[in-house]
C-alpha cells in the first residue's frame, strides 16, 4: 500500500488584508522527501509553512497535513509536526537542556522521557557540552542547532525548518546541512525553506521557487537546471568597455547581467565561448555548469532589471 502524501495544498490562498502573499498554490509533499521553498524575502515561504503548521488560517482553498484538514484537526497537526521557526524564539530565562524539556511539556512528554530525549538530541546537534549554558551565550549556529533539537523533540511525521540556516558562518551551515542529511536518511519528510539557491540545491528532493506568492517552478533541481537553464553557463567575469555586453546582446541569445557580470544561457555556450573569446580578447570569461542560482536568474532577471 503506497503512504498517503504529507502535505497537500489546492488552490492555497493567504491574504492579508490587500496584499496576497500565498496567491493560488497547488503541491504535494511526499513521504520521505525533502521539499524546499525558496524565493527572495517576502515571497511568501514562511506564510505558506506557517498555514500547514496551523498557526496561520487559511484565507481559501484546501490544505491537508498528514492526511488531515488544517482547519478541522489543528491539534493533531500540531502534535505530529516540528517547527523551527525562522526567528529565533528560544527561552532566554532557561539553560540549553532546559529549553528542549520545558518545550516537551506541550506535549505531554513524562518528564524522565524528556530528559532522555533531550539528551540524546543535544547530542545529536553538538549541543552537549552547552546543555546548562543559558542561551544568551550560545552563538547564532547554536542558537540554530538548538531550534532545530527543539523541533525534534516530539519525533514529529513531518519537521518544518524555516531558513535554518540565514546568517550562519559556513562552518555553521554545513553542520546544519550534515544533520538534515541524517535526518533524511532515517526516513524524515523535511520542509526547508531558504534563500540560499545552492543550499536548496545540494539538500533538495523537490522545490519550489516562489516569488510574490505565486511558483515559478517546481521539480527537483537536477530537472529543474536542465529544463529552464540547461547543461551550462557561460559567464563573463570582466567587461571591456561594453563592447561585449552589446555583442552578445545583439546575437539574439538570453543574456542576464547582474551586478557586473553577464550570464549566457544556450545549450551552446562553448562554441559561442570561442567566437567570444576571438572577437573580444580583453573581456574575461569561463564556461561552468548550470546551478539552481542560474534557474532563479533565468527566470527572474528581466523583471529584476525593469
Ligand atoms: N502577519 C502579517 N501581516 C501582514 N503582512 C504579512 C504578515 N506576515 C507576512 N506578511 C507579508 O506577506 C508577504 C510574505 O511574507 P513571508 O511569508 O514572511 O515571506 P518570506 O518568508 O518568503 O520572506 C510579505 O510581503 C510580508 O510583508
Ligand atoms: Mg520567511
Amino acid at each position: 500500500m503506497s503512504m498517503p502524501p504529507v502535505v497537500v495544498a489546492r488552490d492555497l490562498v493567504k491574504k492579508f488584508e490587500d496584499l496576497t502573499a500565498v496567491d493560488h498554490i497547488d503541491f504535494i509533499i511526499e513521504r520521505g522527501e525533502i521539499f524546499g521553498f525558496l524565493g527572495p524575502n517576502g515571497a511568501g515561504k514562511s506564510t505558506a509553512i506557517r498555514m500547514i503548521q496551523c498557526v496561520s488560517p487559511v484565507t481559501s482553498g484546501k490544505l491537508e497535513v498528514l492526511g488531515m484538514d488544517v482547519t478541522e484537526q489543528p491539534r493533531e497537526i500540531k502534535r505530529r509536526v516540528g517547527v523551527a521557526p525562522q526567528d529565533n524564539n528560544l527561552d532566554p530565562d532557561f539553560s540549553v537542556l532546559q529549553n528542549l524539556t520545558s518545550y516537551a511539556r506541550y506535549f505531554d512528554i513524562p518528564r524522565a522521557e524528556a530528559t532522555r530525549r533531550a539528551e540524546n538530541l543535544l547530542e545529536f546537534m553538538q549541543l552537549t557540552e552547552k546543555q546548562d549554558t543559558k542561551i544568551e551565550q550560545l552563538s547564532g549556529g547554536m542558537k540554530r542547532r538548538l531550534i532545530v533539537a527543539r523541533a525534534l523533540i516530539n519525533d514529529p511525521d513531518l519537521l518544518i525548518l524555516d531558513e535554518p540556516t540565514t546568517g550562519l558562518d559556513p562552518q555553521a551551515r554545513h553542520l546544519i546541512w550534515e544533520r538534515i542529511r541524517q535526518l533524511r536518511k532515517e526516513d524524515k519528510t523535511i520542509i526547508l525553506t531558504t534563500h540560499y539557491m545552492d543550499e536548496a540545491e545540494q539538500l533538495c528532493d523537490r522545490l519550489v521557487i516562489m516569488e510574490r506568492g505565486k511558483f515559478l517552478v517546481e521539480g527537483a533541481p537536477k530537472e529543474l537546471i536542465q529544463k529552464v537553464v540547461g547543461e551550462c553557463v557561460m559567464e563573463v567575469i570582466e567587461l571591456d568597455d561594453g563592447a561585449a555586453e552589446t555583442y552578445l546582446r545583439n546575437t539574439g541569445l538570453q543574456v542576464e547581467r547582474s551586478a557586473d557580470r553577464l550570464y549566457v544561457y544556450s545549450e551552446e555556450c562553448r562554441t559561442i565561448e570561442q567566437e567570444f573569446r576571438h572577437r573580444h580578447p580583453n573581456a574575461s570569461s569561463v564556461v561552468r555548469p548550470a546551478t539552481l542560482e542560474d534557474v532563479f536568474l533565468k527566470l527572474t532577471g528581466r523583471r529584476l532589471r525593469e
